[in-house]
């Protein structure tokens, strides 16, 4: 086991480079299942959720060649199953993509339910039901597998009750080689949508409309394989610009699209920090305490949920009191117990959070809750008076490549620290 070990206070300062978008890769990955063929694919993240799901595929039977710590090459001309067990899903819940995938290559899939992290009720219906409109009959079979299977796909119209990624994903991967057109409606617009959309099309399939809230997509025979970068991660980037925010540093975010960046660049400013755009990057500044504001989590282009935590962070040692409402998850503050042991004064009503600013947090032993918590914590032991312990930090390897490299290049002082298998987790029970 390990654990970070904050001396917190240091302003970051420097340039931080950031890497691929983990949720880009962790459908891309598995739509390569459907090329049968070889996929280059750069500016993979070097994150535990991506070698996961590449450790998946090699179990699957696929051939994978890493040519660099971020540039993977992957065979999936013989794979020989389309069954995952729980096993292989329960760390991840990216893995019910694989339904889709399977489902598009071999009209068959028995796939675990997935895993991932906690907050609070995760259905998948909406994923379901895009299946069954294809065609598909799905059932839930003993040990929670999903066992979906269809003599043939169809294309057909697939309205999402709800503006759900997961579901927008599968339908995509089960729709590019079904027979006939597939309009999804009410679909997810998060850039992850969009790459995924270009990869796939890449690859020879007929996908338009992603990035908007409608998505046609063509069924296609054959598919190939093909090279393709995956595109800058969105939170990882939020999660170094909030970070420099909290800690009234001057940081320049390199490798970034900052268009997709738009909705927490807006909430910076109005908490009075300067961001300034350049073409693939941005410089967030800031001199002192920050100003309040409000913050409502909505699917892309709104403020993303998965930057909710961090933004907390900084609102807790903000000028007066923030209002933040989950519009996501149903379960999604349960990390602000961290928080208060740290000094913050935060009361949480259901989906709502009232920050009440404090003039700075106190370093204490935490824990992290699930990945972006323990992004939040990271930010919150970065800028504390003192020393910061934050266990569970396995969630945070889920995804953020070299989280220690990153944040001591920018001046914090921080390590990874190996703790004794016995000792007691904190939390636990
Ligand atoms: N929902 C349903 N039924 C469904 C699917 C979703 O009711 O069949 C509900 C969910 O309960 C939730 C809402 O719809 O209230 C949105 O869920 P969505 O399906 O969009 O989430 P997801 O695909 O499971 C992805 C990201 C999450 C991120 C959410 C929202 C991946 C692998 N995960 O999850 O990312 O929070 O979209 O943007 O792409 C993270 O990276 O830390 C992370 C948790």
């Amino acid at each position: 086991m390990e654990k970070f070990v904050i001396n917190g206070g240091n302003r970051l300062c420097g340039e931080v480079n950031i890497s691929g978008a983990k949720n880009a890769a962790v459908a891309i990955i598995p739509a390569t299942i459907l090329a049968q063929d070889v996929c280059r694919i750069e500016n993979i993240p070097n994150i535990s959720d991506v070698s996961m799901m590449v450790r998946i595929l090699y179990q699957m039977g696929a051939e994978v060649k890493m040519i660099n710590k971020n540039t993977i090459e992957i065979n999936t001309a013989h794979i020989n199953s389309n069954v995952v067990s729980h096993d292989m899903t329960r760390h991840l819940r990216a893995s019910y993509y694989l339904i889709g995938a399977l489902l598009g290559r071999y009209g068959r899939a028995r796939v675990a339910m997935p895993g991932g992290c906690d907050f609070g009720v995760r259905p998948i219906d909406q994923h379901i039901k895009g299946f069954e409109l294809l065609g598909a009959s799905v059932s839930i079979e003993e040990n929670a597998m999903v066992d979906a299977r269809a003599e043939s796909l169809t294309g057909s119209a697939v309205y999402l009750d709800m503006v759900s990624v997961g579901a927008t994903v599968n339908v995509m991967l089960a729709a590019v080689k079904a027979k006939g057109l597939t309009i999804i409606e009410n679909a997810a617009k998060e850039p992850h949508i969009v790459d995924l959309a270009n990869f796939l099309n890449l690859m020879g399939a007929d996908v338009r409309g992603a990035g908007t809230d409608v998505i046609k997509i063509r069924g296609t025979d054959t598919l190939h394989g093909c090279a393709y970068s995956i595109i800058p991660d969105q939170i990882e980037a939020g999660t170094y610009m909030v970070a420099a925010a909290a800690t009234g540093g001057n940081v320049l975010v390199k490798n970034v699209i900052p268009k997709h960046l738009e909705s927490i660049s807006a909430k910076l400013v109005e908490c009075g920090v300067s961001v300034e755009e350049f073409d693939d990057s941005i410089r967030v500044r800031s001199n002192g305490r920050p100003d309040r504001c409000n913050i409502k989590t909505m699917p892309h282009p709104g403020f993303p949920t998965d930057m909710q935590p961090q933004m907390t962070v900084l609102l807790s040692i903000a000028d007066g009191t923030s209002i933040i409402s989950e519009g996501v998850w149903d379960n999604r503050f349960r990390y602000v117990e961290q928080l208060a042991r740290m000094g913050a004064s935060i009361k949480v009503d259901g989906k709502v959070a009232v920050v009440e600013g404090v003039e700075n947090l106190k370093g204490a032993p935490i824990k992290a809750d699930d990945l972006r918590a323990g992004a939040a914590m990271l930010i919150a032991g970065l800028t504390a008076k003192g020393m910061t312990e934050i266990e569970n930090i396995e969630h945070i390897d889920r995804g953020y490549e070299d989280v220690v490299e990153k944040f001591s290049a920018l001046s914090a002082d921080i390590c990874r620290v190996k703790t004794v298998e016995t000792q007691e987790v904190a939390g636990v029970g």
